[in-house]
């Protein structure tokens, strides 16, 4: 939880993407119609196995890339939802490629630009995916690197996918403020060694791992604020 004082010695802010930045949701929020009334279920289902799908490849081994998971998600949430229907299941895709971001990221961003602070996210989605996401939202002047983990070909909470941002930022992992929405991000950022903000949009309790966010938002807007900015 935030103590009220600012988190200081930050050179980088860096942002998960997926229910961070970018509202997964909207995809199937989108597709309300074609989806029916339960379209939330379907979208929390998509979500679910989308991320157990990354934890159980990386467990055996077998990587793809996020586009490939994100669709076998799709796949699986289409066979319980009793949905055969390739027209829907393109069009969801395509939804994914450019998903609304959150109302407050854009001037958050621009508050940490006009400050000077480093930005970049850091993602499980593809390169492909995570450009066309920013480009789509229109933060791509706003972002100083896209960092996916398809260069270690593992996904979060893997310790290598935050040495990326180690590496290709050249910052020291104490000096990076790392924001997600996910907790178990979170927990894995704040293992690795980050300084941990969780966005915990949805008032969750905190995940039962290893090590702890640092500070607790329910908005990103609060971020300027809480760097001493504001
Ligand atoms: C990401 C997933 C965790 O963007 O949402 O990396």
């Amino acid at each position: 939880m935030s103590d009220g004082t600012a988190m200081t010695d930050i050179d980088a802010c860096v942002f998960d993407a997926y229910g961070t930045l970018f509202d997964y949701a909207s995809a199937s929020a989108r597709c309300k119609d074609a989806l029916g009334t339960d379209w939330m279920g379907f979208s929390d289902l998509w979500r679910r196995k989308q991320l157990e799908y990354t934890w159980l490849r990386s467990l055996m081994g077998r990587h793809t890339d996020f586009w490939h998971v994100t669709g076998e998600a799709l796949d699986y949430t289409m066979e319980t939802f009793k949905r055969n229907d390739p027209a829907l299941r393109a069009l969801l895709m395509q939804q994914f490629l450019n998903l609304d971001a959150y109302p407050e990221v854009s001037d958050m961003l621009r508050a940490l630009k006009a400050r000077k602070v480093r930005t970049a996210v850091l993602s499980n989605g593809s390169p492909t995916m995570l450009t066309a996401a920013v480009h789509s939202a229109g933060l791509t002047p706003l972002l100083d690197a896209s960092l996916s983990v398809e260069s270690v070909a593992i996904y979060k909470p893997h310790p290598s996918v935050y040495q990326l941002v180690v590496d290709k930022l050249a910052v020291m992992a104490n000096r990076v403020c790392f924001l997600s929405s996910n907790g178990w991000d979170a927990a894995g950022a704040a293992a690795f060694g980050f300084r941990v903000v969780w966005v915990n949009r949805a008032g969750l309790p905190r995940e039962k791992l290893p090590a702890q966010p640092e500070r607790e938002v329910r908005s990103l807007a609060e971020l300027p604020a809480l760097l001493g900015l504001a």
